[in-house]
């Protein structure tokens, strides 16, 4: 049972009164304070993070910092790195930060040093890929593989996939990474069609094993497989390898036990392209990049925990998103690369935040009171300056958001290179500043709150140190808000009912709503 309240504590009450109390503008905080940028601005490694754009006065950053100091925070780090089972409802350790853990020494769960076993498939995955690559590693036709397929859902599709994309520049010439998720068919057709099954490899990444929509589409591949190499059982040749935390369930499958590489089940799936899940990535830019990856990650791990809050990046995002949400009433939060490439980041942090953080019941089992995981959305500037950002600069509502670029170009013209990184200045500035006009529909408040985060170039590092440093800022905002981040029964009942409603042949015994709309989409008549 959780002794803490956040609403209780002396932190959260001074910083309710502030909220009602500070009037200052962004604009006027700089006028106030000719230090602010230095003061309000952190250097780590590759990442430049300019906070001094938020409505947040010295004493409101002070009443977070105290905040955090008051939650359980400090010793729920701790527990976390240890392995302690923080995942309550699941009796569960947290533990992906393992995975890319560089010091030497054990680390125990249940008694035993998992550390090992860490090593052990770290290197399986490495070298399977490796071969994969160099062509040792061939299909049953004796070539070696062009495309690599991987099958997989929500953790085990979003963040492999953002990750082959945003490092595309390092992909091996001649081999191409593709992502099947949705259960969609057409989606799957489209993609067989553009396929050689003799060059093709499927991944089939599912924790669980039992994901209705991964398996579906993992039976529609290796039919295609199946009539296109004119072979019985796919499955059990080099064409498929499984990734999962129920390897048992892989090996009914038929999968061959050489082509199973396992995680654990404390790995939470949206935390889990540290482990075997990230074979594609590994693929696709080599082992030695995949190492830079998690090393970029484990220097971010250290940074959150060995640093003192008034200088811990996500210590500090995760705090002033607390402002925002729990005491100035926003109700979301936008994430926009100015980087193409990034251009699955927003929708990878979507699952990472909203599926830890969206939750109302608290570690002790109650109701929580208070507002917790905001809506996190967004999308690539300059792209979004022609969609959303008039209700950023014009709207009713206060939406913070996270500019990110990489100051070095990797390939193309630096002109454009010039071009995009000013455009995200001149969005963060026009945020803030506004513009006066006596025309009120020509007219821009200004003092929109965001943060910039500028990574000295985007490589394997950088990008492991950013995703990173999004979830320990996640991980900090669920302790404040005193909710397990690590479980998502949230999305069961969903997957319940489907599941009901496929085998279902009656309707009749459904509410009027849900029995119309199967009665349409199954083409039945009218009873
Ligand atoms: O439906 C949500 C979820 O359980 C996610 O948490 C997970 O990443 C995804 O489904 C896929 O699950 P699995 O890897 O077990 O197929």
């Amino acid at each position: 049972m959780s002794k803490y309240t956040p609403t209780a504590t002396q932190a959260w009450q001074a910083l309710t009164r502030l909220a009602e109390e500070e009037t200052g503008s962004l604009a006027e905080h700089f006028d106030d304070d000719a230090h602010r940028r230095d003061k309000y601005s952190l250097e780590f490694h590759e990442l430049y993070l300019d906070f001094s754009k938020n409505l947040v006065s010295d004493a409101a950053l002070s009443g977070l910092l105290d905040l955090a100091k008051e939650a359980p925070l400090a010793d729920r780090i701790a527990a976390m790195f240890a392995g302690s089972k923080i995942n309550l409802t699941e009796n569960r350790a947290v533990l992906h930060t393992a995975l890319r853990r560089t010091h030497a020494g054990p680390l125990l769960l249940d008694g035993t040093d998992i550390m090992p076993d860490i090593h052990q498939q770290l290197l399986s995955m490495k070298s399977l890929a490796e071969s994969i690559r160099s062509g040792e590693f061939r299909s049953i036709t004796g070539q070696a593989f062009t495309d690599v397929v991987n099958i997989g859902i929500g953790g085990s599709d979003l963040g492999p996939k953002m990750v082959c994309t945003a490092l595309r520049e390092f992909t091996q010439p001649g081999l191409r990474c593709h992502f099947l998720s949705n259960v969609d068919g057409a989606e799957v057709a489209t993609l067989l069609e553009q396929l050689a099954a003799e060059t093709t490899i499927f991944i089939i990444c599912s924790k669980t094993f039992t994901t209705h929509e991964t398996l579906l589409n993992a039976e529609t591949a290796m039919d295609w497989l199946a009539a296109s190499l004119n072979i019985n059982k796919p499955q059990q040749t080099n064409h498929c390898i499984a990734i999962t935390a129920a390897p048992e369930t892989a090996r009914n499958y038929g999968i061959a036990d050489d082509n199973i590489l396992i995680f654990w089940d404390w790995v939470g799936g949206r935390y889990s392209l540290w482990s075997a899940v990230g074979l594609s990535i590994c693929i696709s830019i080599g082992a030695k990049h995949f190492q830079e990856f998690l090393d970029g990650a484990a220097l971010m791990d250290e940074h959150f925990r060995s640093t003192g809050f008034d200088h811990n990046m996500p210590v500090l995002m995760a705090m002033l998103g607390i402002w925002y949400h729990n005491f100035l009433g926003a109700q979301s939060t936008a994430v926009i690369p100015y980087c193409e490439r990034l251009e699955y980041l927003p929708a990878f942090l979507q699952q990472l935040d909203m599926e830890s953080n969206g939750k109302s019941a608290t570690l002790g089992g109650t109701r929580s009171t208070i507002t917790t995981g905001p809506v996190l959305w967004g999308q690539t500037g300059t792209n979004g300056q022609h969609a959303f950002f008039q209700l950023l600069h014009q709207g009713t509502r206060t939406v913070p958001v996270d500019f990110i670029a990489a100051i070095e170009e990797s390939s193309g013209s630096a002109h454009q290179h010039q071009v995009l990184l000013m455009n995200m200045i001149a969005q963060s500035a026009a945020l803030m500043l506004g513009d006066y006009s006596p025309d009120i529909h020509k007219h821009y408040p200004g003092n929109k709150p965001s943060n910039v985060l500028l990574l000295q170039r985007l490589d394997a590092r950088t990008l492991g140190m950013l995703i990173a440093l999004y979830e320990h800022k996640i991980f900090v905002q669920g302790v404040i808000w005193d909710i397990n981040s690590y479980d998502q029964w949230g999305v069961e009942l969903g997957k319940r009912l489907a599941t009901d409603l496929m085998a279902d042949t009656a309707v009749a015994d459904r509410d009027p709503s849900t029995a119309e709309l199967i009665r349409r989409t199954r083409d039945e008549p009218k009873p």
